[in-house]
């Protein structure tokens, strides 16, 4: 019998209508947009209203996935969203889509690994898919990056937008999905650079703490900028060495976006033209988990059956990996 593979079988995105751009930028904080464009190659971001939680985004994103797939919310056996910005502590996004989209016969839980959160999620529901438990399995990512972004913090506040994707995901016998990945964290040095201080049960949320902003997305971007370009480019490069893979066999590297910088070195290090590199950072900016599926959504039609795909991320933790992923459509 062949041996069961997960593959991603369908795709869909959404963003709120509402862009920041650079230029709206420069009347907030001392900022340009020559400086952002140059530093970080985002020229906009979209953001959600203040009134419209994460899985409003998230329920778009997968309502618009199961219409093109024909898909129907019965058959759906598991629920996962990658987000850091939760409607709220619980339920889940995943539950909170569930109900929504008439989901009955799922369970679902969501994910926490900050810019790494949906290959991680990935990853976790092809464990699901090749165990044999379940059969489609919706894997979304969902950010309102907005609300955890101080808008009196120019270090930060040119890098976030909001967004949602979402895949679908079945069993392959031909040899279509994913075909490796890699998985890592480094708490060691991960901790202090990149985090949000208050809001959770160590700091909980006070009169203090708000005053304080330390309910906002903070990083010491120049340290986190060289794990992520080292991180990213031993991941990509340890996977396609171990599956034989060249720059040359490679469709795209699908990469998290933080800064089109970081993208650039990681390409130059692996040899790989900048066509080969899925880019969307231009007009989302860092959307966190919802990077990678925003990037398929976008570059879908650009896609055939049989192209061989990587994606890498890097994030808060410090969390990272790879995947080798075979496209199966
Ligand atoms: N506009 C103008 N000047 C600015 C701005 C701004 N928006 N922001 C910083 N500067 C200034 C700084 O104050 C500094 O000035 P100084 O030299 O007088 O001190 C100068 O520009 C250079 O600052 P750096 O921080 O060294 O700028 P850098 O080129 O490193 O760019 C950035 C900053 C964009 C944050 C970059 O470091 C980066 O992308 N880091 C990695 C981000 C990342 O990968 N995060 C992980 C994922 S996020 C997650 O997990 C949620």
């Amino acid at each position: 019998m062949s041996k069961i593979q997960a593959a991603i079988t369908g795709v869909h995105g959404y963003v709120p209508e509402k862009i920041l751009s650079n230029k709206d930028l420069e009347s907030i904080v001392d900022t340009s947009d020559d400086w952002i464009t140059r530093r970080t190659g985002i020229k906009e971001r979209r953001i959600l209203a203040k009134d419209k939680p994460t899985s409003f985004m998230a329920i778009k994103a997968c309502e618009g996935l199961l219409s093109k797939t024909n898909t129907k919310p019965e058959e759906i056996d598991l629920v996962l969203c990658a987000t850091m910005t939760p409607d709220m502590l619980t339920p889940s996004v995943s539950n909170i889509i569930s109900k929504e989209l008439n989901i009955r016969n799922a369970f679902a839980f969501d994910i926490q690994a900050a810019c790494s959160g949906f290959l991680y999620t990935m990853i976790t529901a092809e464990k699901f898919i090749i165990s044999g438990q379940c059969k489609k399995v919706l894997v979304v990512g969902a950010d309102k990056m907005s609300y955890i972004t101080n808008y009196n913090d120019r270090t930060t506040c040119i890098l976030f937008g909001d967004g949602a994707g979402a895949i679908l995901m079945e069993p392959n016998l031909e040899g279509y999905g994913i075909k490796d990945s890699i998985l890592r964290s480094d708490s060691e040095h991960g901790l202090d650079l990149l985090k949000i201080e208050a809001g959770g049960s160590k700091n909980p949320c006070s009169h203090e703490t708000i005053d304080q902003e330390k309910h906002y997305i903070k990083q010491e971007g120049r340290n986190v900028y060289k794990y992520a370009v080292e991180e990213m480019f031993g991941a990509s490069k340890e996977i396609m060495n171990r599956n034989n893979i060249t720059s040359d066999d490679l469709a795209y590297l699908i990469p998290h976006q933080a800064n089109e910088r970081i993208l650039e070195s990681v390409a130059e290090k692996l040899k790989l033209p900048k066509e080969k590199v899925m880019i969307t950072i231009n007009k989302y900016g860092n959307t966190t988990a919802a990077t990678l599926p925003l990037c398929l959504w976008d570059y879908e039609s650009k896609l055939t059956k049989g192209d061989n795909l990587v994606f890498t991320v890097f994030g808060a933790g410090f969390t990272w990996g790879a995947a080798y992923v075979k496209w199966a459509y």
